[in-house]
């Protein structure tokens, strides 16, 4: 069997009213298919932009990103940064959990990019440096928002 780990970076389409209310909505959603195709992962939004990382069976994770997550428009802009096999689980803990972004990460950008958090400015030579702090973000912090009962 083929696992797969992605991270994609979009735009918000909407920043302001509706974006908390989407939020639940879609973290209802994913907790709930992703449970069901033992999909893991995180997604962090700030700054008007989502960071998502996604693990699980390529076939599920593809079918996920390509039939779901692509044509969703509460985003646009959708670009995959980061797509590879993987042969153990980062996030196994959780199906979805949701962050807004928080010092640590608005410190790397600051850091590695001289910039506010923006996913997009994500570059071959920083993105493992990201997945690994999202990980350690995840084992520090392992709460938030997210809905796994
Ligand atoms: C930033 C973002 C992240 C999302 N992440 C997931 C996810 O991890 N799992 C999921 O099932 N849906 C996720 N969704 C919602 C899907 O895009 C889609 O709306 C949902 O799966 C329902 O699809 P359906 O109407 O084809 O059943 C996400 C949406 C957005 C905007």
């Amino acid at each position: 069997m083929e696992f797969v780990r992605v991270l994609y970076a979009s735009k918000a389409t909407n920043i302001y009213p509706d974006l908390k209310q989407d939020l639940l909505t879609i973290l209802d959603t994913a907790v709930d298919f992703n449970s069901r195709n033992d999909i893991t992962g995180v997604l962090y939004y700030g700054h008007g932009y989502f960071v998502q990382c996604l693990e699980g069976r390529k076939s599920k994770v593809d079918e996920l990103f390509y039939q779901k997550i692509l044509k969703d428009d509460r985003h646009k802009n959708c670009e995959i940064l980061f797509y590879q096999n993987c042969d153990f689980g980062l996030f196994k803990h959780w199906n979805m959990k949701f962050a807004p972004i928080n010092k640590r990460l608005s410190d790397f950008f600051l850091e590695h990019h001289r910039d506010d958090f923006n996913p997009f400015l994500l570059t071959t030579d920083s993105i493992s440096s990201f997945i690994t702090l999202l990980a350690a973000e995840y084992a520090t912090e392992p709460y938030a928002f997210e809905l796994n009962d």
